[in-house]
């Protein structure tokens, strides 16, 4: 089977590290072309630096970190400390990363990669707001007929909003910029709350990951410890949703998500339901479906597969 290649286009965020180092422990799918961060979870700054501190925890700092867009593209940007720390990468000690920034902007990475690689054989793996993507899709138009998918963590229907009532984070932060790339054509598998809300880091699943006793065992342990305070708190749940991660085990194991192909339409007026993923679950109308809206997950797979993987890191 011929590797992947892929983007991931990231705020990171733990959910997000979890999930590069998902990526980064499949190399035989996954051929990882470059990481383009976004302002969402924390400031650019933050989340450049947190990709580049993930890379290097892993020993993979051959990947390139592309800095992306630093706020929404009409919007002042909305941020997440209470959810991931002042860092955005709270749980365990950092430091500064000693690999560089890639040189030139995210966007342009992004429209050069699609460019020179075949049309159809690059997938762009979003986990933050879709500013990166609109902008690229807005500058360079061609490019988006060359996307071989979108696959988005992003969106709610049945779990509604986390942020606000009505909306989910990553489409809340850039509702244009999600719009957009709904409308482009391209695509698109969405991995909303629907089922990252059904992947939840629990305490004995944390632990199992802690009993790799490795670096990155320990690493990402630490960060789960810190990154299921709040979920826990708010929901009652049992541990904090592995919401990223669940866009990379798409790639590595389809067969453990079940969804449907819908139309989905993000509103970008209302104060009251900004952001809102408004999903035709139920085909009520006679709108194009656009995107494949995941609503189930097999969550102690989904574990068994992260967990093997991050112990081959
Ligand atoms: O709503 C969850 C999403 O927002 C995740 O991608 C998390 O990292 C934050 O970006
Ligand atoms: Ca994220």
């Amino acid at each position: 089977m011929s590797r992947r290649k892929i983007i991931i286009d990231t705020d990171p965020g733990q959910d997000d590290a979890v999930a590069i180092l998902l990526a980064l422990a499949s190399p035989e799918e996954l051929d990882l072309l470059a990481i383009t961060c976004v302002a969402g979870n924390v400031p650019l700054h933050r989340t450049q630096t947190n990709a580049r501190i993930v890379l290097e925890a892993a020993g993979r700092t051959d990947v390139p970190v592309y800095a992306g867009c630093p706020a929404p593209l009409h919007r002042p940007l909305v941020t997440a400390e209470h959810v991931h720390g002042k860092t955005g990468l709270d749980g365990p000690e950092l430091w500064e990363p000693q690999m560089p920034l890639a040189e030139g902007s995210a966007v342009d990475a992004i429209i050069e990669a699609l460019r020179s690689h075949d049309p159809g054989t690059v997938t762009l793996c979003t986990l933050g707001p879709l500013t990166n993507i609109a902008a690229a899709f807005n500058t360079a138009p061609d490019i988006i007929s060359r996307v071989q998918e979108v696959v988005m963590m992003g969106g709610a229907y049945f779990e509604v909003g986390n942020i606000t009532p009505a909306a989910e984070f990553n489409i809340y932060v850039d509702p244009e910029a999600a719009e957009i790339v709904f409308k482009s054509g391209a695509p698109i598998t969405v991995m909303p709350l629907d089922v990252t809300h059904k992947v939840l880091a629990t305490r004995p699943r944390i632990e199992a990951i802690r009993a790799l006793d490795s670096r990155v065992g320990h690493f990402t342990a630490e960060m789960l410890d810190f990154f299921e305070r709040f979920d826990v708190e708010k929901y009652g749940s049992e541990g904090g949703p592995l919401h990223d991660p669940c866009v990379i085990a798409w790639l590595l194991r389809p067969e453990l998500f079940s969804g449907r192909h819908v139309n989905v339409e993000v509103e970008t007026r209302s104060d009251l339901t900004l952001g809102m993923t408004v999903a035709d679950w139920w085909r009520v109308t006679d709108r194009t479906p656009n995107a494949l809206f995941i609503g189930d997950a097999d969550a102690d797979g989904f574990f068994e597969l992260l967990t093997q993987r991050l112990a081959r890191l």
